[in-house]
């Protein structure tokens, strides 16, 4: 899931002095996604693009990976055997997903190993939305329509990110985001309609809390957002945050309609002018404060994470002692 909100590094260092042979290069390079190209690994690109990629991609993997906690949380209290087997599907999914994309990372010259450590020591973000906690079965649902649906929006327009091995990650991905926002939502529907008035108050209370996390994973607004001229300019993002908060708002709308549940902002109305919703104020403050690793869960998200790093020292040690002893066979035949 979930990049948008990623591309929250500190604002670039000015680069050194280039030579005649750099710039023609970069002259090339930017004619290049000019005309629409797109970059493959093997491919000339400035250092400061590939930083970029390697910021954005790396944390978006890292992303999907912390992302497995809150719901994984529900695995064991899921209410029926379909509903777990969606569930285990979807954790599953958001697994595979951190692998292409650190797959992805890889290619431009990071290891696994530094993106792993550089999460683990705090250096790299993940998304903030994965810093709160699930309180109930609802919140399940309910992740699953708004931020798999926040998601959704953020990632489609990365399926024609200039740099292709992000791109071809991004095509395989989208298409199980949106079954991940489907199952959210069915879910959501089904205690909406067919459960007691105690199951439609827990979705409204999962909702008035996941309500503006949601908002805020599109990033801050555009005129706060450092890195955005130059992602737009290098065709890594095709859409500012405040345009796609403002696509996921009204979608959100209907779809809370056709549920029955209120959103939680007052200030919520249709602008026939604009032809969108007009909304409320975003508590950027509480947004930082949990990038910067104080909200509810960040201590116990990284501590899960590089448990899990240590207790599988072992399955790395004999995979890698395994793949050797077949390589040592593979020489001998
Ligand atoms: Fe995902
Ligand atoms: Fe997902």
């Amino acid at each position: 899931m979930y990049t948008q909100a990623m591309d929250t590094g500190p604002k670039e260092e000015r680069q050194p002095l280039r030579s005649a042979d750099d710039a023609a290069l970069e002259q090339r390079f930017e004619d290049r996604i000019e005309g629409g190209d797109f970059i493959e690994a093997k491919d000339w690109m400035p250092e400061h693009y590939r930083r970029t990629l390697v910021r954005q991609i790396s944390q978006h993997a890292h992303s999907e990976i912390v992302g497995m906690l809150p719901e994984g949380n529900w695995v064991t209290r899921a209410p029926t055997l379909k509903r777990k087997a969606i569930l285990l599907a979807k954790v599953q999914d958001e697994a595979g997903h951190g692998l292409y994309l650190y797959a992805a990372a890889e290619t431009l010259g990071t290891s696994r190993d530094q993106m792993v450590d550089a999460l683990h020591s705090g250096r790299a973000k993940y998304s903030s939305i994965f810093n709160y906690p699930t309180l109930s079965w609802a919140d399940i649902g309910v992740i699953g329509w708004l931020v798999d649906g926040a998601a959704i929006m953020n990632q489609v327009p990365l399926t024609r990110c200039s740099y292709a091995p992000y791109a071809r990650a991004m095509v395989r991905i989208c298409r199980e985001e949106s079954f991940h926002q489907r199952q959210g939502y069915d879910a959501l529907l089904t205690m909406m309609e067919q459960g007691t008035e105690g199951q439609r108050a827990m979705v409204q209370d999962a909702v008035d809390r996941w309500w503006w996390p949601s908002l805020m994973m599109f990033g801050p607004p555009d005129e706060e957002s450092p890195n955005t001229a130059q992602s737009m300019r290098w065709g890594i993002k095709r859409i500012s945050n405040d345009d796609l908060r403002q696509k996921f708002v009204d979608a959100a709308v209907a779809q809370a309609q056709v549920l029955g549940v209120t959103l939680p902002d007052p200030l919520l109305r249709w602008n026939a002018e604009r032809g969108h919703h007009d909304f409320g104020a975003i508590d950027w403050a509480e947004f930082w404060r949990v990038v910067g690793g104080h909200g509810p869960c960040n201590k116990e998200r990284l501590a899960a994470r590089v448990k899990a790093w240590d207790d599988g020292t072992w399955v790395r040690e004999a995979a890698l002692a395994h793949a050797r002893k077949q390589a040592t066979k593979e020489r001998a035949a």
